[in-house]
């Protein structure tokens, strides 16, 4: 007999009728015997809903669940997050709870390696200030929008799991010399596509564009930062579309404001969580600056990823109510 469970989903309105609907309705979740609650916020220390009878919360990467908020519900007996990264979640407290929690390991490996080019393409070809010639300044002129070729030129990946290793690929097909860095060498892939690992400083010497793509944890915490910022190529583009604490946000505002950096494409922040919840004055040195394109987190959101996200969050609460839970994260 199907034990029966709840599984709130927070901070879900964004996701519109369409997702709303997709998960109410889903027939796995009614057969596996779990009704759905949608809550409109997110879940965290200052936002425990009224009603914690929920076993299951679903969650994505704004709702900060630490100690507090799991200490809250008691009820509580698994989380899964709606993302790949898992940092805004107090693992140590879950696990003291016996609380497994899951994620969604592969929604957008291409979605979010996509992403990425999107913004070395929009640096390297002037894509904005190309836009707003035409559009605000009423001219079709190409004065001052001579951009850079990406064939020929080295990019350093930083971190070649699965999100890097399309970065890899695509880099390959626009004609690129790729160089990487990554605590795990993948000897075979490297030989496949035909780049070598370095250490992070050469990497940062050597490349003419540096992405991102290695997960937020205390070895990752400021990983680029002002002792090793100063040993990029003068005028290379750093983009990072995997978490904002893995570059030093100071370190990172100097380097572009003295031109050591030419560019920077950003869609993490390091105070992306208070800017969420609306204090925009953090992080603005670096959002104004105009060799600077600042994206709200926003590399996985396709079409395509969005219905991958909510299949596996499904997936995982289905094996959770049959009590082996998939996807889980260490
Ligand atoms: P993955 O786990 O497949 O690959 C991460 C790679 O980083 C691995 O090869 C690992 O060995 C490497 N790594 C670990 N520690 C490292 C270190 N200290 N230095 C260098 N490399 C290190 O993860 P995946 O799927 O490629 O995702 C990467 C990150 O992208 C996620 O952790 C997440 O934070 C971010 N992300 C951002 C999204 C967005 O919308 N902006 C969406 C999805 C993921």
């Amino acid at each position: 007999m199907t034990q029966n469970h709840k599984a709130a989903f927070f901070n879900f309105e964004k996701w519109g009728e369409e997702g709303k609907q997709y998960v109410t309705e889903s027939p796995a979740l009614r057969d596996a015997g779990v009704e759905v609650a949608i809550v409109s916020n997110t879940l965290d220390a200052a936002h425990i809903p009224a009603d914690t009878d929920f076993d299951i919360a679903a969650i994505f990467m704004d709702s900060p669940v630490d100690a507090a908020t799991i200490a809250a519900l008691p009820n509580l007996k698994f989380i899964t997050t709606m993302s790949t990264g898992f940092d805004h979640i107090d693992l140590a407290s879950a696990a003291a709870r016996l609380i497994p929690v899951s994620s969604v390991p592969a929604y957008g490996e291409n979605t979010v390696a996509e992403f990425a080019f999107a913004l070395i393409l929009a640096l390297s070809r002037k894509i904005r200030e190309a836009n707003a010639r035409v559009r605000d300044e009423h001219r079709f002129e190409t004065d001052g929008l001579r951009g850079f070729d990406l064939a020929g030129k080295t990019i350093g990946v930083v971190g070649t799991g699965r999100i890097g290793k399309h970065a890899v690929r695509m880099a390959k097909g626009f004609g690129m010399n790729i160089v990487a860095y990554d605590v795990y060498h993948d000897d075979a892939f490297a030989a496949e596509m035909g780049f070598s690992y370095l250490e992070l400083t050469d990497l940062l010497a050597q490349s003419d564009i540096i992405t991102i793509h290695a997960p937020y944890m205390p070895s990752t915490h400021h990983l680029i930062n002002s002792g090793n910022i100063g040993l990029v190529k003068p005028g290379a583009i750093l983009i990072n579309t995997a978490r904002g604490a893995i570059v030093e946000t100071a370190a990172l505002t100097a380097a572009l404001k003295s031109g050591r950096l030419g560019g920077a494409g950003i869609d993490v922040l390091e105070e992306e969580a208070a800017m969420k919840a609306g204090d925009m004055s953090l992080d603005a040195d670096l959002v104004q600056l105009p060799n600077v394109i600042v994206t709200p987190h926003n590399a996985f959101n396709t079409k395509e990823a969005y219905f991958r996200i909510l299949d596996t969050t499904i997936e995982n609460i289905v094996a959770f109510a049959k009590g082996a839970p998939t996807n889980l994260v260490k």
